[in-house]
């Protein structure tokens, strides 16, 4: 049974403040959601499926797909106007799929090793999420910005992507989301969680797997292409 990547690359990137979507901005010399695609590409997953903003398909079929000669993207389908739109439409048009990994696109700095370790964590639970332990302390808030609650810093850790589930069961839950219109969710895990019941397990991914969500994540970014070139060139 294969198993399938959804890249998400349909958001407008308003906390990056460029004129351009985020995923599409130059990481040395090339974009950003070439990376993730590249590490899906060389992986053992077998399609991607690609979603997309409106009016950008001609633009990552050519400029993306064919320039960098990506094999593995089947399809690209168009987004939504949330994130959990996007995911929506790129899960009704999987086919035939026994594990789906749900990935931002502007997350470029995913491993080969993340990408295995997800693999293996999911076909025993069906349901696994990347993520590392928090480094800050974390409290809860009030309106007026007065501490409500410390949390215990060794419970609470932040989630990355990708987010991986049997498809079944991811489907099932975005379906009954979406039955019930229900729109206060920030990630699959949560879709999982409240719409099944079903376990979700985290697994230890690394600092380095950043979202670009800033501009000063593309510095960061540069940062830490640049010391692998210079490792690689030794
Ligand atoms: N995304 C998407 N469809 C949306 C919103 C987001 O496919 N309607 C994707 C983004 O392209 C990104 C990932 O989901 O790869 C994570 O979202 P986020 O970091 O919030 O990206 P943006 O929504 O583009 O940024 P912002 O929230 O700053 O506008
Ligand atoms: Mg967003």
């Amino acid at each position: 049974m294969k198993s399938v990547a959804i890249v998400l690359a349909a958001g407008q990137g308003k906390r990056m403040g460029m004129d351009c979507p985020k995923q599409y901005l130059l990481l040395n010399g090339k974009p950003v959601i070439y990376y993730s695609l590249k590490a899906f590409e060389e992986s053992d997953i077998d399609e991607i499926i690609l979603v997309v903003g409106e009016g950008e398909k001609e633009y990552c079929e050519q400029e993306i797909i064919n320039r960098y000669q990506f094999k593995k993207v089947m399809q690209i389908v168009s987004g939504g106007s949330e994130r959990y739109h996007s995911v929506y439409n790129g899960l009704q048009v999987v086919q035939n799929a026994e594990y789906v990994f749900i990935h931002d696109g502007a997350r470029p700095f995913l491993s080969k090793q993340l990408i295995e370790d997800l693999f293996e964590t999911v076909r025993e639970t069906k349901a696994c999420i990347a993520g590392m332990p928090v480094k800050d302390t974390i409290k809860l808030i009030n309106q007026k910005k007065q501490v409500e609650k410390s949390l215990d810093r060794s419970k609470v850790w932040q989630i990355q992507t990708p987010q991986v589930f049997e498809y079944q069961l991811v489907k099932q839950a975005y379906d009954k989301l979406f039955e019930q219109k229900i729109s206060d969710v920030t990630d699959d895990a949560m879709v999982v969680e409240r719409m099944t019941g079903h376990a979700v397990t985290l697994v230890k991914a690394s600092y380095k797997n950043i979202k670009i969500t800033t501009p000063e994540d593309l510095e960061i970014g540069e940062c830490f292409l640049a010391n692998e070139k210079t490792k690689n060139d030794k």
